[in-house]
């Protein structure tokens, strides 16, 4: 079988390799899962530059998160998933539900080796059922950024219909947060640098658009739309964007914090939430249990998460450089297999 591989130190893709290697068997626990595809996150780059969490890798790492196929064998003692099952591997391998051992949990992709071969071992645990009517790109979008997106506005901001949502960028995250805002009935206010993306936004639902580069006190424009700021702010620019989203929140509303598109080292002012009574909330992906609901909700509402490109396996760097250079609009995916 085919994998790649990030060499250990890597700072660039010039460490991404595509190695030859045995298919692993699943131990005890285990499954085997022949990846259909996979897709990828802001935070993949992160891992590829030597900025994410630790550091540079201290070992040779299979990249990606998130990734679907099919369970093709099990180990002894395996009993939550069978052979010809669909499935997409969670994005942390140990956190089923309720409250994680932060010492412990660990994601796919780094610190585990991710999904971005032919073939994966994961732990039982590790995986869930993915709905009936996606494709496996499709599914392939949901472990990272779906579940990021679903914690943010449906477990912890439990998001009401006729509240409003402003999400940022219309990138994998902001983009799953526009879909699951209007399942629940949400008003949504969305902000790109692109009118192009905004008029796609416009015909997923979103109901106020703001350009950010035509418009850079967008803050301004949100609490003109709104009347007294949204419910809820999916925050994924960092402090480039924070203070700008601690403006545009209203009255008891909750600026959930995802991301460092727009910057991660600043000083940004926080005293203008204590005066809305509103929150800063951060959000770092979500449990398994979060991610079957969101899986359920899926189903039921058939919806397609938005898979702006796929690539084939061999042109997987050209993959990584798409997404970097912020052309997507959603999720941009890569085939494994047919
Ligand atoms: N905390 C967590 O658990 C968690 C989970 C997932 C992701 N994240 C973080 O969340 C962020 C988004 O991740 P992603 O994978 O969704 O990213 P992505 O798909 O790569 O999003 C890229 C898009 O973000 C938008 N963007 C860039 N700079 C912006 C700015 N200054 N203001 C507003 N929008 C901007 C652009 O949209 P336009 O082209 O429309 O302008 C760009 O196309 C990243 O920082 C990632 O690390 C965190």
């Amino acid at each position: 079988m085919k994998k790649y591989q990030l060499a250990k130190g890597c700072t660039d893709l010039s460490g991404l390799k595509l190695v030859d290697c045995d298919t692993p068997k699943p131990g005890t626990g285990q499954v085997l899962i022949k990846v259909h595809a996979t897709s990828l996150n802001y935070r993949d780059h992160a891992v590829v530059s030597g900025n994410y969490f630790g550091g540079v890798l201290k070992r040779d790492t299979v990249p990606l998160s998130d990734g679907a196929g099919e369970v093709v064998e099990v180990g002894p003692g395996v009993t939550r998933v069978r052979p010809g099952q669909r499935v997409a591997g969670t994005f942390f391998q140990v956190w089923a539900d309720g409250e994680p051992d932060l010492g412990k949990i660990a994601a796919l992709g780094s610190p585990l080796d991710g999904m971005l071969a032919e073939y994966v071992v994961l732990h039982e645990d590790g995986v869930v059922p993915i709905p009936e009517h996606l494709s496996y790109e499709e599914a392939a979008t949901l472990p990272c950024a779906g579940v990021t997106a679903w914690n943010a506005l449906m477990f912890s901001g439990a998001v009401r219909p006729g509240q409003s949502v402003l999400t940022l960028g219309t990138g994998g995250v902001s983009i799953f947060a526009l879909q699951f805002a209007k399942l629940a009935g949400a008003r949504v206010l969305i902000t790109s640098s692109s009118d192009e993306k905004l008029a796609r936004a416009k015909k997923l639902g979103a109901d106020d658009v703001i350009n950010y580069r035509k418009t850079p006190a967008w803050e301004q424009e949100v609490v003109r739309l709104t009347g007294r700021g949204v419910d809820h702010v999916i925050e994924v620019g960092g402090t480039g964007t924070l203070a700008k989203s601690f403006q545009s929140v209203g009255f008891r509303g909750q600026v959930a914090l995802i991301g460092v598109l727009a910057g991660r080292e600043g000083d940004t002012n926080p005293h203008s939430l204590m005066l809305k009574n509103a929150s800063l909330r951060g959000i770092f992906v979500g449990s398994r249990r979060m991610f079957e609901d969101m899986n359920a909700a899926i189903a039921v509402n058939r919806l397609r998460p938005v898979v702006d490109k796929s690539f084939d396996f061999t042109d997987a760097a050209e993959a990584f450089s798409y997404q970097l250079a912020g052309k997507h609009f959603g999720k941009v995916a890569i085939r494994v297999a047919d």
